[in-house]
């Protein structure tokens, strides 16, 4: 495999040393690409004497053999480690004013950035605005960890180990590669009409406020996508999210539960399966103001004295009313036939009555769907992050299915697995 190895201007560089090692001993051909700054860190003998090749230093080098073009375009993989905040914020937004921003431009190969820097400059807004970008856009950011930084300090911002980011990047290959893989026959989805919903609702208060949730639409995305690439018919219904359109599925965009109710009931006839990962809101606000909420207003349904009492306060009140259970309301039409297939999604915490998989269970139950997708949230986990795990739990087995920490795309690849199976005992 050609290696592009690109090196910011942090101290982190020299852990980039042993990441060269293991790419170089495993018998990869590694073109290291320091920018100025990184050569200020570990000079350019290191490099090259690790590589065993000569260090790709800037774009007026072998001008003839066009290396700000044909390094990127040639490479099957880029490393960039560490990846400073200045190297985000130039790959976020385009910029090309040296080799490494070149070959970040030309490359259609799995990218890999390990960000390490100060915890101020990790979570400044543009920074953390700079990362959700990339990855929107496909490209690998790990997290930095936390721990002693350069100096006195600590906090998250140091590169992860060079073991853990080489076993990230081949896992970013193997992705790739697994997403171009011609499907086998059992793996196929071709022949099947398949509904996924993705994204969270939107319940609106007033003409500018809602009621949301976290869900980035990620994990659906990835369902519908892996489902296109398998030879599905795909459709897609999808509640808020940030992401574009993903190619070869029918989207229909929807905001609330209620309009997802309806886009899925309208598609429900054409489906041999419904995926439904979108995050629907439980309860929307019992009233919808025409006007936006004023902070003197308050809205009718209480006593006077109530009104008097909340005023003091500055209190309010917000009544909510229940939407409608999608997913239930399918497996009610269903009745006793056996199509279409209903796969449910469940995000859940552990608590004092159990775990995540006792949750799961019952929720499989009382749902009634013939897969749940079970991943663990929490304010940290899972949501708009690009690995999770989930438990697969079925009605008719006590056998759960974990997959993870998976990139959404390998737990979609599981999920379409699993779906197949079922499909093959009806
Ligand atoms: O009960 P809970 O919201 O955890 O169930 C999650 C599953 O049910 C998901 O598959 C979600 O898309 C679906 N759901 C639904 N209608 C709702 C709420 C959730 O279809 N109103």
């Amino acid at each position: 495999m050609r290696v592009v190895l690109g090196v910011g201007g942090g101290i982190a560089a020299y852990k980039a040393c042993a990441l060269l090692r293991r790419f170089a001993e495993s018998g990869h051909e590694v073109t290291v690409v320091p920018t100025r700054a990184a050569l200020q860190f570990v000079g350019e003998t290191t490099w090259a004497a690790l590589s065993g090749r000569p260090v790709a230093r800037d774009v007026w080098h072998d001008a003839h053999e066009v290396p700000h073009v044909r390094l990127g375009q040639q490479a099957d993989l880029v490393v960039v480690a560490p990846a400073t905040a200045d190297l985000l914020a130039k790959a976020a937004h385009g910029l090309a004013d040296d080799l490494l921003t070149n070959v970040l431009l030309t490359a259609r190969c799995p990218v890999l950035l390990a960000p390490a820097m100060h915890t101020e400059m990790w979570t400044h807004p543009a920074t953390v605005a700079n990362v959700a970008l990339l990855r929107d856009r496909g490209v690998h950011v790990l997290d930095p960890v936390s721990g002693r930084l350069t100096g006195a300090d600590s906090g998250p911002g140091r590169l992860p180990e060079p073991g853990d980011i080489h076993t990230a990047a081949m896992a970013a290959v193997q992705d790739r590669a697994d997403a171009l893989a011609e499907p086998t026959a059992e793996m196929g989805l071709r022949g099947l009409r398949v509904l996924v919903t993705a994204g969270g609702t939107r319940e609106p208060l007033d003409p500018v406020r809602f009621l949301g949730n976290r869900s980035s639409g990620k994990q659906g995305y990835a369902l519908a996508q892996v489902a296109a690439q398998r030879g599905a018919e795909v459709r897609l219904v999808c509640a808020h999210t940030s992401l574009p359109d993903p190619p070869g599925v029918q989207v229909q965009r929807v905001e609330t539960a209620r309009e997802m109710q309806h886009a899925v009931q309208a598609a429900v006839a054409e489906a041999d399966v419904v995926v439904m990962a979108a995050a629907v809101a439980d309860f929307r606000p019992a009233q919808v103001a025409e006007a936006k909420i004023k902070k003197t207003h308050h809205p009718g349904q209480q006593d006077e004295e109530a009104q008097t009492a909340e005023q003091a306060d500055d209190a309010r009140t917000l009544r909510l009313v229940r939407n409608p259970d999608i997913l239930a309301g399918l497996v009610q039409a269903r009745g006793a036939n056996t199509s279409p297939l209903l796969v449910g999604f469940a995000a859940e915490t552990g608590d004092e009555d159990g775990d995540v998989l006792h949750h799961a269970r019952a929720k499989l139950d009382r749902k009634g769907c013939d897969l749940l997708v079970a991943n663990e949230v929490g304010t940290d986990l899972t949501f708009g992050h690009d690995e999770s795990t989930v438990h697969l739990l079925r009605p008719d087995t006590d056998a759960v299915r974990t997959v993870g920490p998976a990139t959404k795309h390998a737990t979609a690849a599981a999920v379409w697995d699993t779906v197949r199976e079922i499909l093959g005992t009806l």
